[in-house]
């Protein structure tokens, strides 16, 4: 079966764009996205049109700001704390990957937790390893709940992460402990890899090497996740090879309109999260 995300994703912000509403009916302000971008990375920019069309979508505010590769870094971050200090701000998003030179740790940090959308920050990973989940990464977030959607019954499955990325891979493998899966993170380092996918019965792809996930690595009846972005020849595919993994899997997400729609929906969650959060803190 392929799973739609694209779908989910619809039904999802569908329910955010309601809660707006009443979030502004209650507080009178409407939910304010803050989204930093540098450089000119084509992928990076139809991201970010992306997740400002989704905040038009839902009926948020956005700000965008567009830097050129070359901007100084104290820039940037005067910019993060001019919004760290602005009320109307509930969220603040830098996109990822900076241009080589900048200091991704020494940007990030001067976002505020209570304004951390995309639950980057130490302690929003530290609280989900700690179980008890505060902001959670949004494709992390959104693939579980993609798992949520098909029913999937995750006690004590084996859950194999191919990738130990900060942003997806890690957050990830918490994600699906706490949910009572066994986990193991496969990675660039990872001997024969193959002997843990064919054990899996949760594969997530996320290692950024397109159709790196072939047939024979995959359990018959497995649910295979696919969170690669890949351009290949001009064409987006998966870090899943869909065609020939798809008659093995009993759900699978497609590349594109799977995991990545979803993770704008997570992030319009998470800054609907926070802007309610941040009036019941006044
Ligand atoms: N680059 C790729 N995915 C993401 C994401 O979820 N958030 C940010 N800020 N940058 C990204």
């Amino acid at each position: 079966m392929i799973v739609s995300g694209k779908e989910v994703a619809a039904k999802n912000l569908e329910k955010i764009a309601e809660q707006t509403k009443e979030f502004e009916k209650k507080y009178l302000r409407t939910p304010t996205l803050a989204v930093i971008i540098v450089g000119e990375d084509p992928a990076s920019q139809t991201y970010v049109r992306n997740k400002i069309n989704g905040c038009k979508q839902v009926g948020f505010n956005s700000l965008s700001y567009e830097y050129p590769d070359g901007t100084a870094q104290d820039e940037i971050i005067a910019k993060i704390k001019q919004l760290a200090d602005d009320s109307s701000v509930d969220g603040i998003l830098v996109q990822l990957p900076l241009p080589k030179g900048y200091d991704e740790e020494k940007i990030l940090a001067n976002i505020p937790d209570s304004k951390d959308v995309d639950g980057f920050n130490a302690s929003n990973i530290g609280a989900l390893c700690l179980n008890r989940p505060l902001t959670v990464s949004c494709t992390p977030l959104g693939v579980m709940k993609i798992l949520e959607y098909i029913g999937a019954d995750l006690r004590g499955k084996n859950a194999v992460v191919l990738g130990r990325s900060n942003t997806v891979g890690k957050p990830m493998a918490m994600l699906l402990l706490n949910a009572d899966c066994s986990v193991t993170v496969c990675h660039s380092k990872t001997v024969n890899i193959a002997d843990y996918t064919k054990n899996a019965d949760i594969l997530i792809a996320a290692v950024g090497r397109p159709r790196f996930v072939t047939a024979d690595m995959v359990k018959e009846g497995a649910i295979v996740i696919d969170v690669g972005i890949n351009r290949v020849d001009g064409k987006l595919c998966g870090d899943v090879d869909f065609e020939g993994v798809e008659p093995k899997a009993s759900y699978i997400t497609p590349v594109p309109g799977g995991v990545g729609p979803m993770t704008i929906s997570m992030l319009l969650y998470n800054t609907l999260a926070s802007a309610v959060a941040r009036e019941n803190e006044r």
